[in-house]
């Protein structure tokens, strides 16, 4: 936990209108006063991020969502309930009014009570909605930890909270409340199967279909290192390492589970899904540091984590 006084000047930044990174179980997030539109345009132009993208609004509890939210459908309670603190994020009607900068001017407002210590610290302290997004550059791969914000945003963010590597890994699950029945805009640390169990219903997985607000985690290319991700069956991989090393690539294989015995320097991620979840984005921004062109991996099976690092994977892979 990071020193009081620490939390109480990120705090006193984001009242004056400046941007703070913070660290959530997820991933960094790029912070500015939700009812700030002026902080919050920053927090556009410092990602580049086109401005009708909208952005998360992060609260220390449910009822602070009421602040925002023109109504919370039922199963939105429940989710809430269930989840938060924690990685999910909840798309719900957007109360007149507030927050239309971080919400891009849409109806409807994303919120999540985050669960890291230093988050819901700052939070308390604040006393208000934080909008953030991942504290990233547009497209690129999310920070989880204190060094990748500094790389990518460094010169332009008042102040980098420290709170250590993200447990999480990936973003959270984003749920659209505002239809007939939830569904799954993006999925992530809360998995689709823990979402059916506590609504009793299927909950289908719209990614890209999303029909509403254009969510730039569903854009072909995004959440994408520098070098080329290439995505192989695991009968394939050792063709692959093959053709690589014979057009001159300098190639690495990105591991998830056992690492096999291969030609090329490897990337292990451990053994389980979690791990998997934890160190993929580091393990990509450690293949750009050194200076690997193609990264060859295989997808984990679609279920629990396995779907939202298989999505990020398949982002990361997608055309450019
Ligand atoms: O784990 C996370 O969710 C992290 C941490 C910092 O909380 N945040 C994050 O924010 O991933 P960002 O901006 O990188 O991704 C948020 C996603 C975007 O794809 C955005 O389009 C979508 O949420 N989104 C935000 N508001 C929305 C809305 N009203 N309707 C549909 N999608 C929305
Ligand atoms: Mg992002």
């Amino acid at each position: 936990m990071l020193p009081e006084t620490l939390i109480a000047q990120a705090a006193t930044l984001l009242r004056r209108g400046e941007l703070v990174a913070f660290p959530t179980e997820t991933v960094y997030g790029l912070g500015a006063l939700a009812d700030d539109d002026r902080a919050v345009a920053r927090v556009f132009t410092v990602k580049g991020r086109p401005a009708a993208h909208p952005l998360i609004v992060h609260v220390d509890s449910l009822a602070a969502v009421e602040r925002y939210a023109a109504s919370i459908p039922d199963e939105a309670r429940r989710l809430a309930h269930a989840f938060w603190p924690g990685p999910l994020t909840l798309v719900l009607p957007r109360r007149d009014g507030v927050a239309a900068a971080a919400a891009g001017g849409h109806a409807t407002i994303a919120v999540r009570v985050p669960a890291h210590p230093v988050a819901r610290a700052l939070l308390a302290a604040v006393g208000a909605g934080i909008a953030a997004p991942s504290a990233n550059r547009f497209g690129s791969v999310s920070p989880t930890r204190a060094e990748h914000v500094l790389a990518d945003l460094g010169s332009d963010v008042a102040m980098v909270l420290d709170g250590g590597p993200c447990e999480v890994g990936v973003e959270s699950t984003i749920v659209d409340c505002t239809g007939a029945l939830p569904s799954i805009l993006r999925p992530g640390g809360v998995t689709r199967e823990e979402l059916e169990r506590c609504l009793g219903v299927a909950v289908a997985l719209r990614g890209h279909e999303l029909a509403g607000p254009s969510a730039p985690g569903t854009l072909p290319s995004h959440y994408a290192p520098r070098a080329i991700v290439r995505i192989v069956s695991p009968i394939e991989i050792e063709t692959a390492i093959e053709a690589a090393r014979r057009s001159g690539e300098r190639a690495v294989l990105l591991a998830i589970g056992a690492p096999p015995v291969v030609a090329i320097p490897v990337i292990g991620l451990g053994a389980g899904i979690e791990d998997a979840a934890r160190g993929l984005y580091a393990a990509l921004r450690e293949a750009d540091d050194r200076g690997f062109d193609v990264v060859i991996t295989t997808l984990p099976i679609d279920a629990g984590l396995g779907l939202a690092v298989a999505d990020r994977l398949s982002k990361a892979a997608g055309p450019r």
